[in-house]
C-alpha cells in the first residue's frame, strides 16, 4: 500500500495566524475519504499541501503514492463550469496516479454529470481525497476528515456515522455549557451573600457600638476586619468565575452556530404575487431557450430551479430581475428583488461583510450582524472584507 502522510505540519499565508498547527493524518491508496470543514477554514490549502503544491512552514510530508490534483472551480457560468468540471474529472481518472485528490468535484454538475461521476468514483480503484459538502457524496465515502481550528478531527464512516457522531459531541458540548451556567449562577449567588453578609456584621458592629457594648474603635476594627475577608472570599470567588466563563466560552466556541436565528421578519407581502411570467419566450441568437413560459411567485413560497447544464437556470433569473428582456411575453415583478448572482459579483469587495448585508438587505446594523452570525461570521468577522474571503 502506498500513502501520503503529513506529519505535525503548520501552515500560514501570513506568517501570524497559524491555519494549521501540528496537523498530522494520512491517505492511502484505497480508501475514498472526504475533507469537510466551514468556509475558508482551509481545505483547499490542505488539499494543496497534500499535492505537493503548497509547503507547509513546519513538519514534513511523506510522499509514496503518486496523486492527481484537481483544483476547485469557481466558475461564473453554469454551463461551462458544469462543462469544464465534467473534464477535468475525466482528465482525472485517466491520469493514473494512485491518489486522486478532488476539491468541490461536484459543485457545478447537472444530474447527468453526477450520476457518472458517483460511477466512476465507485470503480475507482485507487484512493480519493475529496474536499465536499455534498451530503450524497460524503454518503459514498469510508472516512470523514474534519478541519477545525487548525486541527483534524477523524470520523471513521460516511455521512450518517459523522453527523450522529456530531450529535453526540454537540448534545456532550451543550449539557456541559448547562452546566457551567448552572455553576456560575452558583458563584454569583455565593458573591452576594457574603457581600450582604459582611455589610450586616458591620452594621451590627456599630449598633452595638453605639449601645456601648464595644468601643467605636473595636467597631472599626471589626468593619476593617470584616471588609478584608470579605474581599479575599470575593477575590476567589471571581477567579473562580472567571474560570466558568473561560469554560463556557471556549465550549460555545465549539457548538454549532444553529442556536443563532435571523429574526422572522413580519412580511407584509406574504402570499401575495411577486412575480408573473405570462407566454415568455427567450432565446440567445437563435438558440430558444424559454418557448410561452409561464409561472408565477408567491410571498412565503421557496423554489428551487433545477435543470442540465445550460438549459437557462441563470437566464429565467435575469429575466426576472430584469436583466435580460423577453423576446415575447411579459414579466412583472410586485416590490423590491435582490438578485445573487453566482459569481458574488453583487458583493462590493471593498466593504466588510456587515455593510453588504446592509446594502443588499437595506437593514440596520444591528440586524445586519444578526444575519452575519447565521452565516458563521461572528463577532470580529463580519468586520472582514469580502474580498479576502475564500470563496465558499
Ligand atoms: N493566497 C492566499 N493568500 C492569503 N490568504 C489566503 C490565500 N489563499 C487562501 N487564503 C486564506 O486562507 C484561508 C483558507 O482558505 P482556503 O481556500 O484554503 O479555504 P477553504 O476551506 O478551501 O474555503 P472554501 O470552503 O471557501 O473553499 C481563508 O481565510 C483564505 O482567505
Ligand atoms: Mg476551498
Amino acid at each position: 500500500m502506498t500513502s501520503i502522510s503529513l506529519y505535525k505540519i503548520s501552515f500560514n499565508y501570513n506568517n501570524i495566524d497559524d491555519l494549521f498547527s501540528e496537523l498530522s493524518v494520512s491517505f492511502d491508496n484505497r480508501s475514498h475519504v472526504a475533507i469537510v470543514g466551514d468556509n475558508g477554514c482551509g481545505k483547499t490549502t490542505l488539499l494543496k499541501t497534500i499535492a505537493g503544491i503548497l509547503s507547509p512552514s513546519a513538519g514534513r510530508v511523506s510522499r509514496s503514492a503518486s496523486v492527481y490534483y484537481m483544483p476547485q472551480i469557481h466558475d461564473t457560468d453554469a454551463h461551462s463550469g458544469g462543462e469544464r468540471q465534467s473534464n477535468e474529472l475525466r482528465r482525472a481518472f485517466n491520469s493514473g496516479a494512485e491518489i486522486l485528490l478532488l476539491d468541490e468535484p461536484t459543485n457545478n454538475l447537472d444530474a447527468t454529470a453526477r450520476i457518472k461521476f458517483f460511477n466512476d468514483l465507485k470503480n475507482w480503484y485507487g484512493g480519493a481525497v475529496i474536499v465536499s459538502h455534498d451530503r450524497e457524496l460524503l454518503q459514498q465515502l469510508d472516512c470523514i476528515y474534519e478541519l477545525r481550528n487548525g486541527q483534524i478531527h477523524t470520523y471513521g464512516g460516511n455521512y450518517d456515522f459523522y453527523m450522529h457522531a456530531k450529535q453526540t459531541e454537540q448534545d456532550a458540548l451543550e449539557s456541559k455549557y448547562v452546566d457551567a451556567t448552572k455553576q456560575l449562577k452558583r458563584l454569583n449567588t455565593t458573591v452576594q451573600i457574603a457581600q450582604q453578609t459582611a455589610q450586616h456584621k458591620e452594621a451590627k458592629g456599630l449598633k452595638d457600638a453605639a449601645k456601648g457594648r464595644r468601643t467605636r474603635i473595636h467597631a472599626k476594627s471589626l468593619k476593617g476586619k470584616s471588609q478584608e475577608t470579605e474581599a479575599k472570599k470575593r477575590k476567589i470567588i471571581q477567579e473562580k468565575m472567571n474560570q466558568q466563563l473561560d469554560v463556557r466560552q471556549n465550549l460555545s466556541s465549539q457548538m454549532r452556530d444553529d442556536k443563532i436565528k435571523i429574526p422572522v421578519p413580519i412580511i407584509p407581502f406574504a402570499h401575495r404575487e411577486l412575480v408573473r411570467c405570462e407566454g415568455v419566450s427567450f432565446g440567445y441568437n437563435h438558440k430558444e431557450i424559454f418557448y410561452d413560459f409561464s409561472m408565477s411567485v408567491f410571498g412565503g413560497q421557496r423554489i428551487r430551479i433545477t435543470g442540465r447544464n445550460g438549459c437557462g437556470k441563470t437566464t429565467l433569473l435575469k429575466l426576472i430581475c430584469g436583466n435580460l428582456e423577453p423576446d415575447q411575453g411579459i414579466i412583472k415583478t410586485f416590490g423590491k428583488i435582490a438578485y445573487l448572482n453566482q459569481d458574488l459579483s453583487v458583493l462590493d469587495k471593498n466593504k466588510s461583510i456587515v455593510d453588504n448585508i446592509m446594502d443588499i438587505a437595506v437593514c440596520l446594523k444591528h440586524d445586519a450582524h444578526v444575519i452575519a452570525a447565521n452565516f458563521g461570521f461572528r463577532g470580529d468577522a463580519s468586520n472582514k472584507q469580502v474580498g479576502i474571503l475564500s470563496g465558499g
